[in-house]
């Protein structure tokens, strides 16, 4: 294993797999992770770590059940949505609560496209990926790192930085991974969607998400299922929150899951030699993407 700045005691270990730096599973092995078998009615969530995938998922259990409040508060987010490549002690790993939850089920990943479980590819499930702009990406992902002992300390914020660019942070580089889904869109059933457009228009976003999941809603149900996917609606939901998970994982009082929910958060923390190095970075890393017009920060 590489030599990284960050310290390791008390976290997980993290360890890199064909090349992205990955936390290491403490039951399942790679081989289990690939050999899952998907079924031709999952649906899976993808994102790179910290691009809203716990409002994405609230948004699609409320899809799915017609809004029903009550019924996507039956169980904390981690345990209705199976994480597939995660297994921390003391819990099922994502592979073990998959396997035991009846279809249709709604799976979760970070991982890149290329470390897929080929399964969800060959059966052509249906797959939903949102991305977030890099620079509160980037933010977002620090916070989560200081405050969940489930991944490397994150060291200074100048340190966390230039990890994030040289993509020595767990799940790998921002730059590859978003360009990685973004390539495979056409050739598989990915809907592609971005952070910055669900909060400038929920509705709309919502609506393309039950089109893709097979869902027609009406205007009354939409309206309901922007509001119980508000940012101020899920950081008070205790299903939404993560306030489930033990302190001695996630302290909240370091920095709360549910932190700010907003586009532009970077301003309070890049300075502006980093903006300056960061913008010359994204111009080179987006150069070969037509992704590289699509983000707005
Ligand atoms: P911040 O740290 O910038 O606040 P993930 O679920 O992928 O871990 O992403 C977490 C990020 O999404 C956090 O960003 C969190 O606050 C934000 N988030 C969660 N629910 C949200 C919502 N309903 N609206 C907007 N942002 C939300």
């Amino acid at each position: 294993m590489e030599d990284l700045t960050w310290e390791w005691a008390e976290r997980l270990a993290v360890d890199y797999v064909q090349g992205i730096l990955q936390p290491t599973p403490t039951c399942d092995t790679w081989e289990q992770i690939w050999n899952f078998q998907a079924r031709p009615d999952d649906l899976l969530i993808s994102t790179y770590p910290k691009a809203g995938t716990t409002w994405t998922q609230e948004i699609v259990d409320l899809i799915q059940n017609k809004c029903d409040v009550g019924r996507s508060q039956r169980a904390p987010t981690h345990e209705r949505f199976p994480f597939i490549e995660w297994k921390i002690p003391t819990m099922e790993s994502g592979l073990e609560q998959a396997n035991a939850m009846p279809s249709p089920r709604t799976l979760k990943t970070h991982l890149p496209i290329q470390l897929l479980p080929p399964s969800l590819l060959e059966k052509n499930c249906k797959m939903i990926y949102v991305a977030r702009n890099p620079k509160d990406n980037m933010v977002s992902y620090y916070h989560f790192h200081r405050m969940n002992k489930a991944l490397p300390a994150p060291g200074t914020w100048e340190e966390y930085f230039e990890n994030f660019l040289a993509g020595k942070v767990c799940w790998g580089s921002w730059y590859d991974h978003v360009k990685g889904w973004w390539d495979a869109r056409h050739q598989h059933r990915i809907l592609y969607l971005f952070y910055e457009d669900m909060k400038r228009n929920p509705k709309h976003e919502i609506q393309k998400l039950a089109e893709f999941i097979g869902k027609s809603l009406d205007d009354k149900v939409l309206d309901k299922i922007v509001h119980h996917t508000s940012f101020d609606v899920m950081k008070q939901n205790p299903m939404a929150n993560y306030s489930s998970v033990p302190t001695e994982i996630m302290n909240q009082s370091i920095s709360p899951f549910m932190r700010k929910g907003a586009v532009g958060d970077w301003k309070n923390h890049f300075t502006v030699a980093q903006n300056e190095r960061f913008e010359d970075n994204y111009r080179k890393r987006m150069a070969d993407s037509s992704l590289a017009s699509r983000f707005h920060f």
